[in-house]
């Protein structure tokens, strides 16, 4: 991934340090679970990393750019970082009560969205749940570029996104335990006067171990 590897040394921490709502939202989900241990791919430096991790919990971060490791560590955090694709998780044989993945899974192409979910189901503890940020086709950016494929643009160069709509989440995410859809308007906090950006947020339970 150049883009982002490019994106991240060049521009260092550009989203600065504070949360995304959805961040927010999972937290108390994992809270209220009684949650302690969590996994974050595609951490970047690390800003929706750092709320779970000064809320006592046990992060564990996977990221592919090299650059925004560097930037996490420059920031302070100081929890495992796995350096690498989420393609080829697993990077340990750990179980986790919870994952958290904002912004991600849309810039993978099918086959790959896929390979990702069945990994992060895998290292999902039984009784677990998982949250993930999306691109959502009501987003301004939706259409804009070279159509790659259905619902699919190159929206720059380097950047390929894949927007999701409520057909196509339930689709990829149902044999992953998909419990909730919600739209979310996501402030812009780094900037400002900026529209909000429109995801979707999707929860997955794994059902718990039968006795
Ligand atoms: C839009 S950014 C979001 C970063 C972070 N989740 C946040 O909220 O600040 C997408 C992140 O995913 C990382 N990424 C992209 N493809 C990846 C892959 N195959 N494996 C691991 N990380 C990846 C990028 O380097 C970048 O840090």
């Amino acid at each position: 991934m150049e883009y982002w590897e490019s994106r991240f040394k060049n521009e260092g921490a550009m989203w600065k340090l504070e949360p995304a709502d959805s961040a927010l939202l999972a937290l108390k989900l994992f809270q209220n679970s009684g949650f302690r241990k969590i996994l974050v791919p595609g951490m970047g430096y690390g800003r929706n990393a750092k709320v779970f991790h000064d809320n006592g919990f046990k992060v564990t971060g996977i990221e592919i750019s090299a650059s925004a490791v560097q930037l996490a560590k420059e920031n302070g955090l100081t929890f495992k970082m796995h350096c690498g694709s989420v393609t080829q998780m697993p990077f340990d044989d750990e179980l986790y009560e919870c994952i958290y993945c904002y912004a991600l899974i849309h810039l993978l192409n099918k086959a790959e969205r896929k390979q990702f979910l069945r990994n992060c189901f895998n290292q999902l503890k039984p009784g677990g749940i998982m949250v993930f940020t999306v691109a959502s086709v009501s987003m301004s950016l939706f259409g804009t570029g070279r159509k790659l494929s259905e619902n699919r643009f190159r929206v720059s160069k380097g950047l390929e996104v894949y927007f999701y709509d409520n057909k196509a989440v339930e689709k990829e995410f149902s044999p992953f335990g998909l419990n909730e859809i919600q739209d979310i308007a996501e402030p812009v906090k780094f900037m400002e006067n900026q529209d909000p950006i429109l995801m979707k947020l999707v929860v997955c339970h794994k059902p718990a171990d039968k006795c």
